[in-house]
């Protein structure tokens, strides 16, 4: 197959996907040198309620596998940082998506999604989706298949037995957080559900009983210490897990945006490993022509669902909502395997992981595991 992507004007399958900045000033800066420099951090969070959304780039060359139809896209920001979100009223939240929806309808496209905290805020998705003739998804079905699958892959690279592993889900009332307690529940054989709200995590308990694990509750982050494998997604807007949270040797996956985990525990504890939940590779010669920070042709698995849903022709809305569940996310795992999206490489505080660095902090876990003593809680 070519290497090339198609005559953008004869691609007939279109996407489009809102993106927003997370952190201002650098966030800005890749589409807006100029403002990115001189504004302050709170001028560009003050004056984002002002900005329209902005046309960030086209994407092409996303091309099925199984069947080589390919699709284009564009990206579109909704110009909120996810504090600005939270302090914003939810109707000028919704007002600011749908205007970025009414956009991408100009431009053609046939489906949206809805990118990070645009996806999270209000009833995820819901608002938007029926105040939109274009169909939406925020792409969180697809985000829990990879976030679970690159939890099992790390745990097979750093030589944790998955079946004999403890593992906890933070955020576990989250709709993606609910969804992967219960995936993981089948894998493992404890499975601890941390959560803010001692009675929506006993909810959660519920729907996790039954598999493979015991499954154990709290809404204590010390909780976590005695973990090998750590699956975090909340909406926090700053990060929940800090370097004495962890045992040497334990794996986190960060699905959350902003992340969960402290930059501390990169600078501090170099006995654990830290994946960003949700790259994904994507089939064909993609361009997205926008930096957001993946190396070339990787997107996030919200994106990828997206673009998937494009290529499989399912011009409707699909993870809308907070209930997701685990038919909906095998449903989209299947679409996005056949049109050849996959897991990829794992990253960590934006850098890629190396095999050698997982031998070295394979190596430090074991010695710091002489001197470590779980914590009574
Ligand atoms: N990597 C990707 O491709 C991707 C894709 C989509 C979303 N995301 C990210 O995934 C995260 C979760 O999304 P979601 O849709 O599952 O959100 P959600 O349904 O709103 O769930 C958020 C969860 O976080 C908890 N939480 C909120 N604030 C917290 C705090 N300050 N401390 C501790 N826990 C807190 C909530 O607890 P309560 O139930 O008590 O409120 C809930 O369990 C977001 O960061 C989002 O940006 C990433």
């Amino acid at each position: 197959m070519s290497d090339q992507f198609a005559d953008p004007s004869s691609v007939t399958d279109t996407f489009a996907f809102i993106i927003h900045p997370i952190n201002p000033k650098r966030d800005v800066s890749r589409k807006f040198p100029l403002l990115g420099k001189v504004l302050t951090e709170g001028q560009v969070n003050f004056f984002s309620a002002y900005f329209p959304p902005v046309y960030i780039s086209e994407i092409n060359g996303v091309r099925s596998q199984a069947t080589g139809r390919e699709v284009k896209g564009w990206f579109i920001a909704c110009p909120f940082t996810p504090q600005r979100m939270l302090q914003l009223p939810v109707n000028m939240v919704y007002d600011k998506i749908v205007a970025c929806g009414h956009k991408a309808e100009k431009l053609g496209a046939r489906i949206m999604g809805l990118g990070a905290y645009t996806s999270v805020v209000g009833d995820a998705g819901q608002t938007i989706a029926d105040r939109l003739d274009l169909p939406v998804t925020t792409g969180d079905s697809y985000t829990i298949m990879i976030a679970v699958e690159a939890v099992r892959k790390a745990a097979e690279v750093m030589g944790i037995p998955l079946h004999e592993a403890t593992a906890a889900v933070v955020g576990a009332t989250g709709s993606i957080g609910n969804v992967c307690a219960q995936m993981l529940a089948n894998d493992v054989a404890e499975l601890i559900l941390v959560g803010r709200r001692a009675d929506a995590v006993e909810e959660v308990r519920e729907k996790c009983e039954g598999r493979r694990a015991t499954v154990r509750t709290g809404t204590d982050m010390n909780l976590i210490y005695d973990v090998d494998l750590v699956l975090t997604v909340t909406s926090a807007i700053n990060s929940v897990i800090e370097p004495q949270h962890l045992k040497p040797g334990a794996v986190v996956c960060d699905v959350a945006r902003p992340r969960d985990v402290s930059k501390l525990v990169a600078d501090q504890r170099d006995d654990v490993l830290v994946i960003e939940g949700g790259m994904v590779e994507v089939p064909g010669p993609v361009d997205f022509h926008f930096d957001f920070g993946f190396p070339p042709k990787k997107a996030f698995a919200c994106m990828a669902e997206t673009m998937a849903l494009a290529l499989e022709g399912r011009y409707e809305n699909f993870s809308i909502g907070k209930a997701l569940t685990v038919e909906h996310a095998t449903e989209i795992g299947a679409i996005c395997a056949k049109h050849g999206f996959k897991l990829s490489g794992f990253r960590s505080f934006e850098r890629a992981v190396t095999d050698e660095q997982i031998a070295q902090v394979r190596e430090q876990a074991q010695a710091n595991r002489k001197h470590w003593q779980p914590m009574h809680i």
